[in-house]
């Protein structure tokens, strides 16, 4: 039986976390450190046509100057995900060209921060300037090439039948802004050479085997040559899981220069060079009988990639999941524009997906005149649509329903205007959340040791979600020991490889191979629990039982679709005569299967939260019109939620462990948050004022 696993453990790291002892990358102390600095295009298309290092050259303290004129050995990657992945396919100073603003085009490096960063301002470069696209309005769009091998198209039954076949219509664009992760952490790496050709590594990663594996061959050095160090990671949110051009130049840069390199990039750097979650706009039509059984479900999604990397944002790839409609089709479309890479950004394609399919179902139960929750439970799908495989452990009925229930859903004023607090405007919004259920392959080395502790070995990431606390709990009632008695090492490629911190799977793939590496453990001591195994370790002398597992997805996924779900329930106050909306009131009820910690789960749907009311109401990153440069500078040029904007987040988890998944029943709760939130805020300023909104984020002027 679980003891400690769905309980609320504390985090294993709390307490590093908040006394500072945590080591993020650039913390890291390295004897003999010097310190990297980026020269960045200030033009977003053309070339260079001359460099000017002279003045950066001889400035205080300047160790060397890098650009494409002389640029480090790189080698070049296979980039082909499964052996490596570098986030952008063009390497940093390949050649003269400039693809998109703030684009790396040089590194000085000096004996101190500021000195290089001195001699970087003094490199004067001359361009041949074309105009930048940078606006996904003025782009122009071609349909968007297969992804992860998967066509980003898909029809079953017949649209124009199943359009024929409603009696109530509706046909919207939904638009989203250009988003940034804006971690805590800035992105910062440190590259050691040692005198045996080894690479250390200390930079955030959300998959360090992967990492390790990449550096290497950019380096061109065995794997086992390279160590990536991330025992913590200050938020990644999909940015963090490979190098991006500023870690593959300063690796490659340490190298020549043979000394410790550190590099950190400035928050405008980061908007530039680290990756953003594309704009994106969505048209959906949908089609349905007057009892509200949907006959038609079109939708198609345009979003933007750079000039030197293909990333579609996939928007449509939920479609087939959520609804039951018997006419269906999906089709998304890309543009390149003069910006820098767009990549994972937390519910990559499902957050803005579901922006846009939950505003169209609101806007369809109140063409139809019926409750939106109703609505939703009466097109509720059995199976995946596209998969053709019927859903594992779903719940989704079960969250509307006690999430209305929790939230008083039934006491609804049924007319938009028609409920007012303190001279404010008051509406309430429901929306759904989904995710997939996803598992890679993970391995973990556990080990006994006489002291009565165990210690759980692992490559795998804890990037701030709470893996070391989960590890931690599975291990424990694995073993049969108090939590406190587990130790747990992660985030370091000389551990077994456990796959990504991603993907909202690194619960699911860890959990089953920590409780496959503990009971071996067991096994090898040949007997039942800790207790009787540590009598045995202290009577036979020796110093440890151990054992390592494997556990990796079997057949299940040929007989079953796994999927997470949710339902969003909120409050909005809203001053029309300054625009000024306020999220009053939230509820948020989630089926993930099991619930490994139920403290630092909640926290992940309150995180998820939070992120999506700042992209409802404030996120948007800009680039200017004439240069096409980032015009974010900072984390106050990015506007996101303070406390102030954010009211107190209910969290409810329902349904069973999903033992059809993995043997821990868990499908992990990094991403499902943040789907819906957006579109259940949309919605309730609709019932509060009558305006649909249909671009966000939702600023007052909308308002007005
Ligand atoms: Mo997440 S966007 O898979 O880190």
């Amino acid at each position: 039986m679980n003891k400690v696993i769905g309980t609320g453990v504390n985090r294993k790291d709390g307490f590093a976390k908040v006394t500072g002892t945590a080591t993020y990358a650039a913390e890291h102390q390295i004897a003999n450190l010097v310190h990297g600095y980026l020269v960045t295009a200030a033009i977003a298309n053309g070339q260079i046509d001359s460099i000017d290092t002279s003045a950066a050259k001889t400035a205080p303290g300047v160790i060397a100057v890098f650009t494409h004129q002389n640029p480090p050995k790189i080698f070049k990657p296979a980039n082909d995900f499964m052996t490596s992945k570098i986030y952008e396919a063009r390497l940093p100073l390949s050649d003269n060209k400039i693809y998109y603003g703030g684009q790396i085009i040089g590194l000085v490096v000096a004996d101190t921060f500021e000195r290089a960063r001195h001699a970087a301002h003094l490199v004067k470069v001359k361009y041949t300037t074309s105009k930048p696209v940078i606006d996904g309005k003025q782009a122009s769009y071609k349909e968007a090439p297969p992804f992860f091998g998967e066509e980003l198209k898909f029809t079953k039954g017949d649209i124009a039948a199943g359009t024929n076949a409603a009696t109530v219509k509706i046909a919207a664009t939904y638009t989203t802004a250009t988003e940034l992760h804006a971690a805590m952490e800035p992105h910062a790496i440190i590259a050691h050479w040692t005198d045996d050709n080894s690479l250390t590594i200390y930079e955030p990663s959300q998959w360090v085997a992967a990492s390790q594996r990449t550096y290497a061959q950019l380096c061109g050095l065995p794997t086992e040559k390279v160590r990536i160090v991330t025992p913590f990671l200050g938020g990644g949110f999909g940015s963090k899981a490979f190098p991006w051009p500023h870690g593959i130049l300063a690796a490659a840069a340490a190298r020549e220069i043979k000394r410790p390199l550190k590099v950190v990039l400035t928050r405008q750097q980061m908007t530039a060079n680290t990756g953003h979650r594309s704009e994106t706009e969505q048209l959906i039509k949908l089609g349905a009988t007057a009892d509200g059984k949907l006959t038609v479900i079109d939708h198609e999604a345009k979003s933007c990639t750079s000039l030197v990397d293909v990333f579609p944002e996939l928007c449509t790839g939920i479609t087939p999941a959520m609804y039951a409609a018997a006419n269906l089709r999906i089709q998304q479309e890309i543009a390149t524009l003069n910006v820098g890479t767009p990549t994972f950004m937390r519910a990559p394609g499902e957050n803005p997906g579901m922006w846009a399919m939950e505003s169209a179902i609101d806007e369809l139960a109140w063409a139809l005149n019926i409750d939106p929750v109703e609505l939703r439970l009466k097109n509720e799908t059995t199976e995946h649509q596209r998969q053709g495989l019927p859903f594992s452990a779903k719940h989704f009925a079960d969250c509307l329903r006690v999430g209305a229930e929790k939230f008083g859903w039934k006491d609804r004023a049924k007319q938009v205007r028609s409920l007012t607090r303190d001279g404010k405007l008051i509406g309430w919004g429901v929306a759904a959340a989904t995710f997939p259920g996803m598992r890679g392959k993970s391995t973990v080395k556990a080990r006994l040791l006489p002291d009565g502790t165990a210690h759980i070995l692992t490559a795998g990431n804890d990037m701030g979600t709470g893996a070391y606390t989960i590890v931690a709990a599975t291990a424990a009632d694995a073993l049969g020991l108090p939590v406190e008695k587990i130790r747990v090492e992660m985030g370091d490629s000389l551990l077994p490889d456990a796959g990504i911190a991603g993907g909202s799977q690194m619960t699911a793939s860890l959990a089953p191979a920590v409780m496959s590496a503990c009971a071996e453990v067991l096994k090898t001591a040949g007997v039942k629990n800790a207790q009787e195994a540590l009598t045995k370790l202290q009577e036979s002398g020796s110093s440890a039982f151990e054992a390592t597992a494997t556990s990796a997805p079997g057949g299940e996924g040929k007989k079953w679709a796994f999927q997470s779900w949710g339902a969003h329930f909120c409050e909005v106050s809203i001053d029309e005569e300054i625009g000024r909306l306020q999220v009053t009131r939230w509820v948020s009820v989630m089926n993930i299967g099991q619930v490994m910690n139920a403290k630092t789960a909640a926290s992940q749907v309150r995180g998820g939260v939070i992120m999506g009311i700042g992209q409802a109401l404030m996120e948007e990153c800009h680039f200017d019109p004439n240069i096409g440069y980032p015009v974010v500078y900072d984390l106050a040029t990015y506007h996101f939620p303070a406390h102030a904007d954010i009211p107190r987040i209910e969290v409810t988890f329902v349904g069973e462990p999903d033992l059809n998944f993995n043997p821990a029943g868990a499908r992990g709760v990094g991403e499902i948050g943040i789907t819906g939130v957006s579109a259940a805020i949309a919605n309730a300023v609709y019932h509060a004022t009558g305006k649909r909104i249909r671009n966000l984020p939702i600023t007052p002027d909308k308002l007005l």
